[in-house]
């Protein structure tokens, strides 16, 4: 059983928070790692929180093996930090491919002005990184002897534990509109953050794949240039309790109302085969740590109908908490 987790609208929709949640209550045999370390995905769990820009967020299943896809991208100095934090070392494969970002390309990033200023860029060298890939000049992880213990073939791993029947999750960084390929151009970040391009970066084929989870917020945060349709004030936002603050810069979040056409167009260019949406607690108060839907405020379960209705695709999770099990699971509507 092979499960994709994207995000479906500018990043921060809280892929950490529901990956989390997955590893859990699904026990993956094996969970992979995808895009940079401009993402921040935020876990909290047993009560502590963490900001994780490497390593997946199922590690809070200590049964859970660890895996960094060949096309993703590490840092060395944050690698060791979270791997110190998560005490994971034991259980984390890096595959020889994948690239190792250098203090060389933050500071290439620093000093240009298209990035810095038009692109608004969390400047965490990613893109220059991945720009040396192409060049062919980029270092690998098999380039570093102090990774040496991790490498291992990643695709073949998880080949090996799909045709053991095995579940694995791929976790993704970023949003639908921040893809190289299908954003808003310029705007974007330096790969392509929807389901094929994970798979790619992963580097394993589309039919070994059985859902695909898109995960929208209650309402659109967007970093960085760039249009943000129905764009709030900060005032507005303030007033209505959505303003963010980024996991990666502190930058305020720009904010947006949720908008299901968008949803339903991001649904349909990642397959998705169901839909999660995190922070209803913000959208509906009543909402807040509410584990079952028959317990939800009779308007966030009539918000989430009229949502599924319009997606035109099942919304089995809804996120009600920062903590990962204030999650409600409503995944057996797919069992039909
Ligand atoms: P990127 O990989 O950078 O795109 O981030 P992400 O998708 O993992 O999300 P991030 O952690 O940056 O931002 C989501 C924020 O919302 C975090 O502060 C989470 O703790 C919080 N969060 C996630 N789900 C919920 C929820 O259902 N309710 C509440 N109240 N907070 C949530
Ligand atoms: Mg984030």
């Amino acid at each position: 059983m092979l499960d994709i987790l994207v995000g479906g609208f500018y990043g921060d929709e809280g892929k950490g928070k529901i990956a989390s949640f997955l590893a859990l209550k699904d026990n993956p045999a094996l969970s992979v790692r995808t895009g940079g370390t401009n993402a921040g995905h935020t876990i909290v769990f047993n009560g502590k929180k963490l900001g994780l820009r490497s390593m997946p967020s199922a590690f809070v299943n200590p049964k859970t093996e660890l895996a960094m896809a060949p096309g993703s991208l590490i840092r060395l100095a944050i690698l060791e930090r979270e791997i110190n934090e998560t005490g994971t070392g034991s259980r984390l494969f890096i595959d020889p491919h994948t690239g190792v970002i250098t203090e060389e390309d933050i500071e290439a990033e620093k000093s240009n002005a298209h990035l810095n200023g038009t692109v608004g860029s969390t400047l965490q060298g990613v893109g220059s990184a991945e720009s040396r890939r192409i060049l062919r000049k980029l270092k690998l992880a098999k380039d570093y002897s102090e990774l040496s213990k991790y490498m291992t073939d990643v695709p073949e791993k998880v080949l090996d534990a799909l045709e053991q029947g095995k579940l694995v999750h791929i976790e993704s960084t970023q949003g639908h509109f921040l893809s190289l390929y299908h954003g808003e151009y310029p705007y974007v970040t330096s790969r392509n953050t929807t389901s094929s391009g994970v798979l790619s970066e992963v580097g394993i084929g589309p039919k070994y794949v059985d859902n695909i989870t898109v995960i929208f917020k209650s309402f659109i945060t967007r970093v960085g240039g760039g249009v943000l349709k129905g764009e709030l004030t900060p005032e507005e936002a303030k007033k209505l309790g959505v303003e963010e603050f980024g996991t990666v810069t502190g930058r305020p979040r720009r904010v947006s109302l949720f908008d299901p056409e968008v949803a339903k167009r991001v649904a349909r260019i990642n397959s998705a085969t169901q839909v999660a949406i995190t922070k209803l607690d913000i959208k509906f108060p009543g909402a807040k740590g509410v584990r079952e839907y028959s317990k939800l405020p009779e308007d966030a379960k009539k918000w989430l109908d009229e949502m599924e209705a319009e997606i035109g695709v099942p919304v089995t999770l809804a996120g009600t908490g920062e903590e990962a099990m204030d999650t409600i699971d409503m995944r057996y509507k797919l069992r039909k």
